[in-house]
């Protein structure tokens, strides 16, 4: 059976009956809009812990003025659906009012996580996801919380938020979930038309030529940035917003690749959506 829950004080009081019955608590925090991505990560919740708790919330407080607000997909009949068979046990799917009834004051950040790859071309972005999932965690207390890869920048600001605020829970960072051509799953992927959807599969072939590069001994950072931004633009309608070879835990340049492992990190507009993209090498 699964629970459908709107209102903080009824989310309360299932999560304290949980607790009573000293199940482990898993939460996934997500925007809706389901596809394998998001399941792959209640699936390995399901498998870890007792009592899956869930998030369906659209936050308007990660998202720019100018950014696909409006437009960002909403199925919840659908989600549900998906959620049951990835066994779900209770779904939190509040308004923004629920979530900010007097306006949120308090906002979360780590600047110097924040001001790198997404960050810099979005700098509202990850304090609006900061806040949000401290709010979620301090209203659903889960003791494993799991998060994708696909974000990388993301789980890692979460995984710094948890360690500096000593919450009482563990981070856990799943896989990128890819169609056959290699394109990540997203969201935003119905918003290509079919011929932006043959050229999305670009940044998935330039991290894989990257990973080429590297195995073969390249070792210059700006010869396989020359290369990866080569098969980018060799496709109509793409615009490289980003592309770096970074430290994967403070997110600074390199020059050379000297360590292991390295995160080579993309966004890509394909027409007027932004795609994004990673890999650790
Ligand atoms: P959303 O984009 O709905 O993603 C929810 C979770 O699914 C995130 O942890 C994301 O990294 C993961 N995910 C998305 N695509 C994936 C893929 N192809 N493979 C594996 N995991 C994937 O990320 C958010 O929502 C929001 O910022 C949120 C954390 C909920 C805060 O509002």
């Amino acid at each position: 059976m699964i629970t459908l829950v709107r209102r903080i004080p009824e989310l309360k009081k299932k999560i304290k009956q949980a607790r009573q019955r000293r199940k482990v608590i898993g939460f996934v925090p997500t925007m809706g809009a389901f596809h394998e991505g998001h399941l792959s990560l209640m699936r390995r919740a399901r498998r870890e812990t007792d009592f899956l708790v869930i998030s369906i919330f659209v936050n308007p407080l990660q998202f720019d003025p100018k950014e696909d607000l409006q437009r960002y997909p909403r199925q919840l009949k659908q989600d549900i659906a998906l959620a049951k068979t990835a066994g779900v046990d209770l779904i939190f799917y509040p308004t923004a009012r629920q979530m900010y009834p007097t306006g949120q004051e308090t906002v979360l950040d780590i600047p110097s996580l924040t001001d790198h790859l997404c960050g810099r071309s979005r700098p509202t972005h990850f304090p609006g996801v900061l806040t949000v999932v401290n709010k979620l965690f301090n209203l659903v207390e889960p003791d494993i919380s799991y998060f994708g890869q696909k974000d990388y920048q993301q789980a890692l600001l979460i995984k710094k938020m948890a360690v500096d605020l000593n919450m009482n829970l563990k981070i856990k960072i799943c896989p990128i979930v890819r169609e056959r051509d290699g394109l990540a799953l997203s969201s935003r992927n119905r918003y290509l038309s079919p011929s932006q959807r043959r050229t999305a599969p670009c940044l998935y072939r330039a991290l894989c030529q990257a990973r080429q590069l590297i195995k073969k001994g390249e070792r210059s950072i700006p010869q396989i940035i020359r290369k990866m931004r080569s098969i980018i633009n060799a496709e109509k309608k793409t615009r490289i917003d980003y592309l770096n070879i970074v430290n994967p835990s403070t997110l600074t340049d390199l020059k050379r690749i000297t360590r292991r492992p390295v995160l080579i990190a993309l966004a890509v507009y394909v027409g007027r959506t932004r795609l994004i993209d990673n890999i650790l090498i």
